[in-house]
C-alpha cells in the first residue's frame, strides 16, 4: 500500500508532550509542586494585561481583528518603523512556519545551528526542506561555520540570539562578518525571543539590521511579557517580506484576547523592569550556589540556565520532579549530561538549588 505520508513526514518526531503538574503530584503523591522547565515569566503576565483581558471576555463571540490594527500600531510607534513592516503570529513559533511556508520549497536548504530552538528543524523537515546543521562552538552558534555551509539551495538560515538551550549570544562583530558572508537571495531569521533579558553591550539588535538585507527579527509576547499561554508574537522585516508572509498566514491568526493583552503589556514597563531584575538576580543567586557545589553552568544572557550535572541529566530530572520540582532534561539535544532550568521567584530558585542538593550530594 502506498504510505499514507513522505518518508520526511513519517520521520518527524513529534514535539514531547510534559505532564502537567497536577499529573505529576497525583503521581507522586506531593504538593505545591514547582515549574521552571519552560522559560516563562514567574511574575505571571502583567496585571494590566489580566484587566485588559477581563474586560474584553464579553467580545467572543466576534472574530478577532483580522489584520491587528491597534496592536500593530502600538508596536510601529515603539520600534520606530512603518506598520507594513510587522506581522502578528500565533506565538512567534506561527510566523516561522509562516517564513517557511513562504520562502522554502521541497528540497531547499535551510541552516542552523544545533542545539538551538529545535522547532525550526521540524517545519523544514515538514516542508520538505533539507536542514544543514552546524554544531555550537563554545555553546555558542558558530557564525563561521554557518556561512560557509551556505549553498546555491539555502533559502533560510536561523540564528537563535540569544540561544536556547544555551543561553548564548552571538556578537555584533561576528554577527556584522557573517553578515557580509551571506549572499543577496538567503532569509536570515533572528530569533530574539529573549532579547529584553539580554544585559551584554556586544548584543546585535535585530532592529539595526533589518534595513540592511533579507531579515526577520521574531520577537515575542511569551517570555518577558508573560503571555505564554495567549499565543503572541511578532515578526519585523521588509515590507517586501512581510507581504509575503500576510499572505500565507489564516485570517483570523492572532486571538482577541491576546491583542488586547499584548497592547496593555506593552504599557506596563514596570512590569518588564521588574521580570528583567528578577531575573539577573535569579541568575547571580544560582551562579552562586553552583559555584559552591562545584556544578558549572554556561553563564546565561536569557531567562534560563544550562548546567552540566556531570552525571545522567534525566535521572537527576526525575529525582528532581519527585521533590516537587520540574525542569527540562536535555536528551532532545544531546546534551545528556544537562539540565535547563528556568529562573524563577527568589523562593522558587532556592527551592531548586536544596531539592539538587537533596540529589547530587
Ligand atoms: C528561541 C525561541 N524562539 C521562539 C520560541 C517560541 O515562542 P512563542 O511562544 O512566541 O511561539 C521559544 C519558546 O520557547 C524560544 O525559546
Amino acid at each position: 500500500m502506498k504510505p499514507l505520508v513522505p518518508d520526511y513526514i513519517a520521520n518527524l518526531t513529534a514535539y514531547p508532550p510534559r505532564k502537567p503538574i497536577e499529573e505529576v503530584e497525583r503521581e507522586y503523591g506531593i504538593k505545591g509542586t514547582i515549574k521552571l522547565a519552560s522559560n516563562e515569566n514567574p511574575l505571571g503576565p502583567s496585571p494590566k494585561a489580566i484587566e485588559a483581558i477581563k474586560s474584553h471576555v464579553s467580545t467572543l463571540h466576534r472574530y478577532p481583528d483580522g489584520s491587528c490594527y491597534y496592536l500593530k500600531e502600538k508596536l510601529a510607534g515603539r520600534l520606530g518603523i512603518p506598520k507594513s513592516r510587522i506581522i502578528l503570529g500565533n506565538g512567534s513559533n506561527e510566523i516561522i512556519e509562516l517564513i517557511v511556508r513562504a520562502f522554502l520549497r521541497a528540497g531547499d536548504e535551510a541552516v542552523m545551528a544545533h542545539p538551538a530552538f529545535i522547532v525550526y528543524q521540524m517545519i523544514v523537515q515538514a516542508a520538505g526542506g533539507k536542514n544543514v546543521i552546524l554544531p555550537l562552538k563554545n555553546f555558542t552558534h558558530d557564525l563561521e561555520a554557518m556561512a560557509g555551509a551556505i549553498t546555491g539551495k539555502t533559502r533560510l538560515v536561523f540564528i537563535t540570539n540569544p540561544n536556547n538551550p544555551t543561553g548564548t549570544i552571538v556578537k555584533r562583530v561576528e554577527f556584522e562578518r557573517f553578515m557580509k558572508r551571506v549572499p543577496e537571495d538567503v532569509i536570515v531569521v533572528i530569533d530574539e525571543a529573549y532579547f529584553e533579558y539580554v544585559s551584554d553591550p556586544e548584543y546585535p539588535n535585530g532592529m539595526d539590521y533589518i534595513n540592511d538585507r533579507l531579515v526577520v527579527s521574531l520577537r515575542t509576547f511569551s517570555k518577558i511579557y508573560g503571555l505564554a499561554g495567549l499565543r503572541i508574537g511578532y515578526g519585523v522585516a521588509s515590507e517586501e517580506i512581510i507581504n509575503c508572509l500576510e499572505k500565507v498566514r489564516q485570517p483570523f491568526n492572532v486571538n482577541s484576547l491576546a491583542q488586547v493583552a499584548a497592547m496593555a503589556a506593552l504599557d506596563d514597563q514596570g512590569h518588564v523592569d521588574k521580570s528583567v531584575r528578577i531575573n539577573s538576580d535569579g541568575l547571580s543567586y544560582l551562579y552562586g550556589k553552583l559555584d559552591g557545589m562545584g556544578l558549572s553552568y554556561v553563564t546565561s544572557q536569557a531567562n534560563f540556565l544550562l548546567i552540566d550535572m556531570k552525571g545522567d541529566g534525566t535521572k537527576i530530572y526525575q529525582e528532581l520532579m519527585k521533590k516537587g520540582v520540574i525542569v527540562r532534561p536535555m536528551g532532545i539535544y544531546n546534551l545528556n549530561n544537562y539540565l535547563r532550568i528556568t529562573v524563577g521567584l527568589p523562593e522558587e530558585n532556592k527551592r531548586f538549588i536544596e531539592a539538587l542538593k537533596g540529589v547530587v550530594e
